[in-house]
């Protein structure tokens, strides 16, 4: 295996949800290209994604997105050393069109194709944003399909510490927003009215109390405040939301900090669409000790693109672990 310049050159592809990516990174580091279709406006009258939308935006994107990170990144084909795609888990549809696309150059250029598990790929994000990747680390996944937290020992080892018995914490965001009327997707919208409410008073009782436990669970909170806005139809929906936004926010960072502090592994990443909220940042920032390290990407970041995609895949490139042309559709966070 001969680096065609001296450095490793990876085009990352992704398509597993609905966000179409290609990216173009550098020695699993450095992001030359980094291009995001997102289909939200597609998905948005039906209040949550359509796996058949959203494949058929997919095959439509992805060559343009191809040709556009290339060219932006000032590069042929040829000058690409592996290319990946996620391959799991995802909408089978969706996730495709990425792995089609790349088994596609990996057997035009002869270049290794590397298949990328996508929940592996967001915990990559921050390497990406100047920090450099270092291993075990504790990670939280949260975005509207996934709740779940890691050790991270290196790439490929991920040990499931826990994760949630129903709803993901961004679908109940997405939910409550629903509800409210606020549209999709919610996480944002809710954030944004949390900020508003003038009580900030907390109401709704704290969830999933037992210390030992390491899971979560968001279906309780979400149907509390279905029927607390029942009962109370007049109360300010800011401070309802404020409410919401604190219990569910507070379970992510009593998890996140309680695992890390048990396992003595004090550099934590989080990771996923729910990452990207504010007032989630602030409330890590406020229970963080010294000593402590939480890696959060940017909000761009933590959405789906395929950069992390490229990113994490150097690292199974360095190793030599390369993929068959199988694709995982079972897979389970
Ligand atoms: O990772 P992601 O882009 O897609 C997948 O779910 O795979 O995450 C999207 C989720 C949605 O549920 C969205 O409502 C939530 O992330 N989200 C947020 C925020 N921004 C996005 N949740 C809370 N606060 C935010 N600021």
């Amino acid at each position: 295996m001969k680096e065609k310049s001296g450095k490793i050159i990876g085009l990352g592809l992704e398509s597993s949800c609905d966000e179409t990516s290609a990216s173009v990174v550098v020695d699993g580091r450095k992001i030359l290209s980094n291009r995001i279709y997102s289909q939200v406006e597609l998905h948005c009258e039906y209040s949550g994604v359509v796996p058949e939308i959203a494949s058929r935006a997919h095959l439509e994107k992805i060559n343009t997105l191809i040709e556009m990170a290339l060219d932006e990144s000032r590069l042929k084909f040829s000058d690409l050393d592996y290319v990946a795609a996620t391959n799991r888990p995802g909408l089978t549809g969706s996730l495709l069109i990425a792995l089609q696309s790349a088994k596609a150059i990996s057997f035009a250029m002869d270049i290794p194709l590397i298949g990328v598990n996508h929940l592996e790929a967001h915990l990559y994000a921050p390497f990406l944003e100047g920090n450099e990747p270092a291993y075990p680390f504790i990670g939280l996944l949260i975005s509207g399909g996934n709740t779940a937290l890691y050790r991270v020992n290196g790439p490929g080892e991920m040990v499931l510490i826990g994760k949630t018995v129903d709803d993901a914490v961004g679908e109940a965001f997405d939910k409550v927003s629903k509800y409210i009327g606020l549209g999709y997707p919610g996480g944002p919208l809710v954030e944004s009215l949390a900020r508003e409410s003038a009580l900030k008073k907390v109401f709704f009782p704290k969830i999933m109390t037992d210390p030992d436990d390491t899971r979560f669970s968001y279906s309780g909170l979400k149907t509390a405040v279905i029927n607390h806005i029942k009962q109370n139809p007049d109360q300010n929906k800011a401070d309802i939301v404020y409410s919401f936004q604190e219990r569910a926010l507070e379970l992510l960072v009593r998890r996140l900090f309680t695992a890390s502090r048990k396992s003595g592994i004090n550099r934590m990443v989080v990771a996923g669409g729910v990452a990207a909220n504010g007032r989630l940042r602030e409330l890590i920032e406020s229970e963080r000790k010294n000593n402590e390290e939480v890696l959060i990407p940017s909000p761009l970041m933590c959405t789906d693109n395929a950069a992390m995609i490229a990113g994490i895949s150097y690292q199974y490139y360095i190793r030599k672990i390369f993929d068959s042309y199988a694709i995982d559709v079972s897979a389970k966070p």
